[in-house]
């Protein structure tokens, strides 16, 4: 039998890669198994450019949160947050809202096990272990043991999750029973990739990821917009990831020259309209 560590809970099936262990390999992590870093490999084969990807992605929620905490929002709910690494969202969160609340809701079991001994002692934080598909199962979870109070604004975040919620199980409606939760003023953080750079490169991704847990699925743009009705876009709306409010310097130091094709991601926030 093959190595179990501790953190890998008894229902983990080791050998079949996961979404959230090729993802913490990708950005370096150690929560992974040689099954979800063959397949990773063979997703790098196909998307060269995958860690710089995924890193962009996490920067991008790192921006994303940081600006809504100084809009004043007090309450995340991190849908698909995945295993625990740097810049996590309670983190960024407390350094500029201290007393706000962050519940993190994944289907993972290893994402779960790992955020759950890591964050117990943390306070304003929750993990729930759930799939984001039953939106009532989650929100009744982030509320009565997660603590999140839907009288409150609260930002939802979907940071490159919806990928994998394939059209069959009709993501718009999911996305839209969150919007429908929460009261106006309440944000959508979204990261999504798409196929309208490198149509037959991402083929080949989702071909990769057939094989792991959670397939996953690329949009063209204006079906990831879609994603936000009810939602008015902030500035600068919804754009290629490394373009939505870079730091300064960014895309001079860009390690892929600012060439969005090959980031093939986009990203947006959105206000809930009255
Ligand atoms: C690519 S990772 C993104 C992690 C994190 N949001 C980020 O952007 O850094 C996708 C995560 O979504 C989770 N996920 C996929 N489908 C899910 C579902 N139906 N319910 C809950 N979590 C899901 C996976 O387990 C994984 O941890």
């Amino acid at each position: 039998m093959k190595h179990r560590p501790a953190w890998a809970p008894d229902e983990v099936d080791i050998e079949r890669p996961s979404v959230a262990r090729m993802y913490d390999y990708f950005l370096g992590g150690s929560h992974n198994f040689p099954s979800d870093r063959d397949l990773a490999e063979q997703a790098q084969k196909a998307f060269p450019d995958a860690p710089h990807v995924v890193r962009a992605n996490r920067s991008f929620l790192g921006r994303a949160v940081a600006a809504l905490c100084a809009l004043g929002v007090e309450q995340f709910l991190d849908l698909g947050s995945g295993i625990p690494t740097v810049g996590n969202v309670h983190e960024i969160v407390a350094a500029r809202r201290p007393g706000a609340r962050t519940v993190y809701v994944d289907s993972d079991p290893v994402a779960i096990a790992h955020a759950s001994v890591l964050l117990r002692d943390t306070n304003g934080v929750a993990v729930v272990h759930a799939d984001l598909r039953d939106p009532d199962a989650v929100l009744h979870e982030a509320v009565h043991a997660g603590g999140l109070d839907l009288a409150l604004p609260v930002a939802v975040l979907l940071v490159s999750v919806l990928p994998f919620i394939p059209d069959e199980d009709d993501p718009a409606r999911i996305v839209a029973a969150y919007r429908d939760a929460t009261i106006p003023g309440s944000h959508l953080v979204m990261s999504h990739g798409t196929n309208e750079y490198r149509p037959k490169q991402v083929g080949d991704v989702e071909t990769v990821y057939a094989k792991t847990t959670q397939p996953g699925v690329f949009r063209g743009k204006a079906e990831i917009g879609r994603f936000f009705e009810g939602y008015d876009l902030l500035e600068p709306g919804l754009v290629d990831i490394v373009h939505w409010r870079p730091e300064p310097e960014a895309l001079r130091t860009d390690p892929l020259g600012g060439d969005v094709a090959r980031y093939s991601l986009i990203a947006g926030v959105g206000r809930r309209l009255v």
